[in-house]
């Protein structure tokens, strides 16, 4: 038997939803290229291609969208659960209790009824959005808000986010980010809500495997790490010393480095581009020259090895400067992937085998039993 630690370069399923050329940065979702969809789709549209595996057409666009509308809201027995959390607590825990709570208002009944699973997307899609900006707002002693049926997916988290209707460049952004981050093949996340998934229970359980498996640093956490690195480096001339340091200890530089890609992530690309547009229409962000010359400086250490920077490098600048705090940024990433980790759900479930891969066992053989009382 051959050990394959973090099963690197094993395949585990067919997919067809998402394809990345990690040597030459492509990454297309069902066919269409990213930068297209970004450039042309709404986040909606996009959860629906990726979910159903066409583009919808206007009828299906528009029952789709208002569906989603319709169950945006939360049960006052959620919101009373969230209000029972630590404040302090991060919020991707509290979206993972949220989101796994739903399991208890939805029955486990059928995943085979197309019915209950159309149900279950629409229901996860819209209220999602709505746990984190509620957690975000009970977390300040204050009680979250009502969606707004008039507006749009993205503007209507801006909005119960901050309580103020979103300019529409930050709106269409957000909604832009949302399409960038929604699905990315078999990650540690995507594979967790697979084998979830694989053991025939529900799709909240499924999606709240996944949130917890996001959270981690090494995965959709990196991008609150990467604006705290910035900080700490605070200027461009100490970008280079700070990375001489890292590697030398041997610390991974937050937001560099893709199992996948070769190159510089193509979701980066269009994020500094993003980046760009707010900081013209908003004002620049002084940590964007930091964050420059850290991609410069770690380019030149860390290219030659192919670690260029990832979807989190740039995100966090973006998200700044929608006025999100740092810990939202992760929900915010959980909020987009709640769409490919639902159209996994759906393919999973279309030729499943229940994921149980072995082992080769290290431990003793066979030891004999000490009485309590004799052992030192
Ligand atoms: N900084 C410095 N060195 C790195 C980095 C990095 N960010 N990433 C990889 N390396 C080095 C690593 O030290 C190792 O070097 P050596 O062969 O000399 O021991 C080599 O590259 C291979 O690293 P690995 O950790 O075995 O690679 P992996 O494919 O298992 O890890 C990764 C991929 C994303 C976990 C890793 O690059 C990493 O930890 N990056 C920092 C955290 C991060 O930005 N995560 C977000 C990932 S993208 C979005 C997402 O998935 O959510």
């Amino acid at each position: 038997m051959v050990l394959r630690p973090g099963l690197e370069g094993v395949p585990v399923t067919q997919s067809s939803i998402c394809q990345i050329n990690g040597n030459e940065g492509h990454l297309r979702y069902r066919g269409y290229a990213i930068d297209e969809l970004a450039a042309r789709s709404s986040f909606l549209e996009t959860t629906y291609l990726l979910i159903w595996g066409n583009l919808p057409n206007p009828d299906e666009l528009r029952n789709f969208e208002k569906e989603v509308q319709m169950h945006r809201r939360l049960s006052f027995r959620v919101r009373d659960m969230m209000k029972c959390f630590p404040e302090s607590g991060h919020p991707m825990d509290a979206l993972q209790s949220s989101a796994a709570s739903l399991g208890l208002f939805y029955s486990r009944r059928a995943i085979d009824d197309p019915q209950y699973v159309y149900d279950a997307v629409v229901r996860l899609i819209a209220k999602i959005p709505t746990m984190v900006a509620a957690f975000q707002l009970i977390r300040k002693g204050q009680d979250p808000i009502q969606p707004r049926d008039n507006l749009p997916y993205s503007s209507n988290f801006l909005y119960m986010l901050t309580e103020q209707e979103p300019d529409p460049l930050a709106a269409r952004v957000l909604d832009r980010c949302l399409i960038l981050h929604a699905e990315h093949s078999l990650n540690a996340s995507t594979f967790s809500a697979r084998v979830t998934a694989s053991t025939l229970t529900d799709p909240y359980a499924v999606i709240a495997s996944a949130v917890g498996t996001l959270a981690g640093p090494l995965h959709g956490g990196a991008n609150e790490d990467v604006i705290a690195m910035l900080e700490e480096i605070k200027t461009p001339d100490q970008a280079g010393p700070y990375l001489d340091n890292a590697i030398k200890n041997k610390s991974k530089i937050m937001g560099f480095g893709h199992r996948e890609y070769k190159v510089k992530d193509p979701r980066a690309t269009l994020l500094q581009e993003f980046a760009e547009e707010l900081f013209a229409r908003f004002g620049k962000d002084e940590m964007y020259d930091v964050a420059k010359a850290v991609e410069a400086e770690a380019t030149t250490r860390l290219g030659p090895k192919g670690i260029f920077p990832n979807v989190d490098f740039y995100s966090g600048l973006v998200y700044r400067k929608l006025g999100i705090p740092k810990d939202l940024f992760t929900p915010i990433f959980a909020i987009s992937r709640v769409a490919g980790w639902l159209a996994h759900w759906r393919e999973q479930l279309s030729a499943n085998r229940i994921f149980r891969p072995t082992q080769i066992y290290t431990g003793e053989e066979k030891r004999t039993w000490i009485p309590l009382d004799e052992r030192s």
